[in-house]
């Protein structure tokens, strides 16, 4: 089997970049992570890489100067598949429109329903029984691209908006997998 070549951007802890990794190595996994970029200069995700020994870069910059370096190395490693996990840097609608249909992300929600920043808070203080995580394609409009894979989650009474982000977590690891299968799955 001839993998893809897969790139993912973090900026922050990387167990979604952990779990790809794992994936990865399986004879069968689609894709092969040939690049990790992080735009935050501390970001732990970033010793994955290091460990797993894949190349890896920071590109702590504005958003021009770090498309401008990111778009160059993507090209350099024939990159087919931009991976985002935990990316925290809103992509221009250039960048996006370069590699439209090759980008993919993940939210910690049940998309569309809250699409945006501090999922798990908005998700408990109107008493949801339910939430979960989407990967889906990146469009030019933020958490709105087609929905590859949703996993949920329900909700305890108790959960606080740590617990139920770990618990939500869980479940991310196994949809980003599927969801990468999925789109080299024949039809
Ligand atoms: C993940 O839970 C992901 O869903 C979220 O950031 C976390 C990163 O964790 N992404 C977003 O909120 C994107 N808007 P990780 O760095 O340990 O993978």
């Amino acid at each position: 089997m001839v993998k893809k070549r897969a790139c993912v951007f973090i900026s922050g802890s990387g167990t979604n970049l952990r779990s790809i990794i794992k994936n990865s190595r399986e004879y069968n996994f689609p894709v092969n992570i040939k690049l990790v970029i992080s735009n935050q200069k501390h970001a732990d995700g970033i010793n994955f890489a290091k460990k797993f020994s894949i190349p890896h870069i920071i590109l702590n910059y504005n958003r021009t100067k770090f498309e401008k370096i990111a778009t160059k190395l993507l090209l350099e490693k024939k990159i087919n598949l931009l991976c985002l996990a935990g990316f925290m840097k809103v992509l221009s609608k250039k960048f996006i429109r370069n590699f439209k249909g090759n980008i993919i992300n993940i939210h910690p929600s049940l998309l569309p329903k809250y699409k945006g920043l501090n999922t798990f808070n908005r998700v408990l203080s109107d008493g949801e029984k339910n939430t979960g995580c989407t990967v889906h394609f990146v469009e030019e409009k933020l958490d709105s691209g087609k929905i590859i894979v949703k996993k949920r989650v329900s909700i305890n009474k108790d959960d606080s908006p740590e617990k139920l982000k770990k618990k939500v977590q869980i479940e991310e690891y196994k949809a980003y997998s599927i969801a990468i299968r999925k789109i080299y799955s024949k039809n």
